[in-house]
C-alpha cells in the first residue's frame, strides 16, 4: 500500500528519471468472462490513459460493457483540476456503492487518475468510502493487472508521489481507427500557482524522440490520419534531457513522416519559440490550430499566477503566430476570480479577448486546490461577483466564436469525420483543420475519411455542412 504525499510530489530533480519497458501481463484466461465499465473525466491526457487501461484489462481477459449493472469492475479515471470534479466523482461512486449492495456484492470499484494523487482524497476514501476496493495513481497505471490480482478484501492504495518514470512498451486500445494521441512527455515543472497538475502528474519527463517517432510511424502504417502530440506543456519538450531535440525539430520530424494531420496540445506561451512558429507555418500537414492558454489579461495577476509572461509578451507572441501561420485558429483558457483579481484586472482580460478575438475559449472560475500556493492567497471577491465576471467573459468569447464560425459559411473545408453526430444520428461529425466541430450530412461510408464539406450554417460552438 502506498499513499500520496504532496510534499514528495513537489520535489524536483531528486533522482534521475528511469526509462524502462513495462512488464505487461498478457493472459486472457486470468479474468475470462469478466466485464469492466470505465468512466473518464478530464483532459486528453486522461482520455489517452483510459486507452491504456482498456488495453491492459483486455490483455488479461476483461471485456468492456457500457452497462454499470453488468460490470465486475468499475473504474473511474478522475480529474483534479477543479473542485467541482470532486463532487461529480463522489456522486458517481454513490451509484457504484448501490450496485455493489443490491446487484453484485463482488463488484470491484477502483478510482484512478489525478484525484487519486491527492492526499486529501485518499484520506477521505480511507475513512469514509470503505466500499472502494482499489485506488491507483497516474504513475501506477501500467501495474493495474497486478494490482487486481493482488487485491485484498480491504481498499488497496497504490499511489506513488514520485517524480515519475518513463515507461515504454505500453499498448493502447485506441478509441479511434484514424485519430490517435501520442504522449511526448509526462508531468509538468511549471508550477503555476493555482494548478494541481505538477503534483498529480509529477516531474516533466520527455520520452525519447526515437520512441515517439517509432510510435508515430507505426500509426501511419496502421492507417491513422491524425496524430496529436500530447503533453502538459509540449514546447518544453526535450529540455529535461541532455541530448534531445527541441519540440520544433520533433514536430518537423513527425510531419515528415507524412501523416495527414499532425496536432499538438498544450502549448505554454512562455517557451513558444520562433522556430516552432516557422515549422508550423511551413508544413501543410501541421494543422493551423493552436491552443494558447492566456489565463489572465492582467500582468499583475499573471505574475501572481506564476505564468512567466506579461500581457504584452502574450500579445506579441499572438501577433507573430497570426502573421506567420496562414489562417491560424487560436483558442485559449482563461481563469476569472483568481485571488486578488480586481475589476480593473478583469477588464484587462476582457480587453485582451477583444483584441485577440479568439476562435474559442475555455473559461473557468478559480478553484482553490489544496497544497497549491494560490490556496493561501487572500481572496475577497465573492462567488457571486466571480460568476458575474464569468458571464460577461463568456458573452464576449461566444460573440467572437460565432463571428469566426460565420466566416466559414459558403466555404468548402476539409473535415475528418470520426463520429456520429450528437445532434442527429443520421449525420456524421468531425473537425476542420482549424478544429471547428462540424455536423455533416454525409453517407456512413464517409466515416473515418477526410471529406470536402460545404459549410451551410454557423452556430456559436459548431458548424453544419454537407459533403461537397
Ligand atoms: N482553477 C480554475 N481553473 C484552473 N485551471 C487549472 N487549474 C485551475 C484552478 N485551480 C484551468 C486553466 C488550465 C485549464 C486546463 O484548467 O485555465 O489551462
Ligand atoms: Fe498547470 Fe501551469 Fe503546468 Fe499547465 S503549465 S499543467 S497550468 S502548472
Amino acid at each position: 500500500m502506498k499513499m500520496p504525499n504532496l510534499n514528495e510530489a513537489r520535489i524536483r530533480n531528486k533522482s534521475e528519471v528511469r526509462y524502462y519497458d513495462a512488464d505487461i501481463i498478457k493472459n486472457p484466461s486470468l479474468f475470462q468472462n469478466k466485464k469492466y465499465y470505465l468512466k473518464t473525466y478530464g483532459c486528453q491526457m486522461n482520455v489517452h490513459d483510459s486507452e491504456l487501461i482498456r488495453a491492459l484489462l483486455e490483455n488479461v481477459g476483461f471485456t468492456e460493457t457500457d452497462k454499470m449493472n453488468n460490470a465486475d469492475l468499475i473504474i473511474l479515471n478522475t480529474c483534479a483540476i477543479r473542485e467541482n470534479a470532486h463532487d461529480k466523482v463522489f456522486g458517481f461512486l454513490g451509484r457504484c456503492k448501490h450496485i455493489k449492495k443490491t446487484i453484485n456484492p463482488n463488484l470491484v470499484i477502483a478510482l484512478c487518475g489525478c484525484m487519486a494523487q491527492e492526499p486529501t482524497v485518499c484520506e477521505e476514501i480511507q475513512s469514509k468510502y470503505k466500499y472502494i476496493d482499489l485506488v491507483f495513481g497516474t504513475h501506477n497505471i501500467h501495474e493495474l493487472p497486478r494490482l487486481l490480482l493482488n487485491k485484498m478484501n480491504k481498499t488497496d492504495f497504490e499511489v506513488e508521489s514520485i517524480e515519475g518514470d518513463v515507461v515504454e512498451g505500453l499498448e493502447y486500445k485506441r478509441d479511434s481507427k484514424v485519430q490517435a494521441w501520442v504522449n511526448i512527455m509526462y508531468g509538468c515543472d511549471k508550477f503555476c500557482t493555482y494548478c494541481i497538475v505538477p503534483y498529480t502528474r509529477g516531474k516533466q519527463r520527455s520520452r525519447t524522440s526515437e520512441k515517439i517517432l517509432e510510435e508515430c510511424k507505426k500509426l501511419k502504417e496502421d492507417g491513422y490520419k491524425e496524430v496529436t502530440l500530447l503533453g502538459q506543456n509540449v514546447n518544453a519538450y526535450g529540455k529535461d534531457l541532455s541530448q534531445e531535440i527541441s519540440f520544433a525539430e520533433l514536430l518537423k520530424r513527425v510531419a515528415e513522416l507524412g501523416i495527414e494531420r499532425v496536432r499538438f496540445v498544450t502549448s505554454h506561451p512562455w517557451d513558444f519559440t520562433d522556430e516552432m512558429i516557422d515549422v508550423i507555418a511551413k508544413y501543410d500537414n501541421i494543422m493551423p490550430y493552436i491552443h494558447l492558454p492566456l489565463q489572465s489579461g492582467s500582468s499583475r495577476i499573471l505574475k501572481l499566477m506564476g505564468r512567466r509572461y506579461t500581457k504584452e509578451e502574450y500579445l506579441d507572441l499572438y501577433d507573430k503566430i497570426k502573421a506567420k501561420v496562414k489562417n491560424a485558429a487560436i483558442t485559449t483558457d482563461i481563469i476569472v476570480g483568481f485571488p486578488g483579481e480586481t475589476e480593473e484586472d478583469f477588464k484587462e482580460t476582457l480587453e485582451v479577448v477583444e483584441r485577440c478575438k479568439f476562435d474559442g475559449a475555455f473559461t473557468f472560475i478559480f478553484s482553490k486546490r489544496v497544497g497549491t500556493p494560490a490556496e493561501k492567497l487572500p481572496d475577497d471577491t465573492s462567488l457571486e461577483e466571480k460568476e458575474e465576471r464569468l458571464h460577461r467573459l463568456n458573452e464576449l468569447v461566444n460573440k467572437y466564436s460565432l463571428e469566426h464560425n460565420q466566416e466559414y459559411v459558403g466555404k468548402t473545408v476539409k473535415v475528418l469525420l470520426t463520429d456520429v453526430s450528437e445532434k442527429d444520428a443520421n449525420q456524421l461529425a468531425g473537425y476542420t483543420e482549424t478544429m471547428k466541430l462540424v455536423n455533416v450530412k454525409a453517407d456512413k461510408s464517409c466515416m473515418n475519411t477526410i471529406c470536402d464539406v460545404k459549410i451551410t450554417e454557423a452556430k456559436s460552438f459548431s458548424l453544419n455542412g454537407e459533403v461537397d
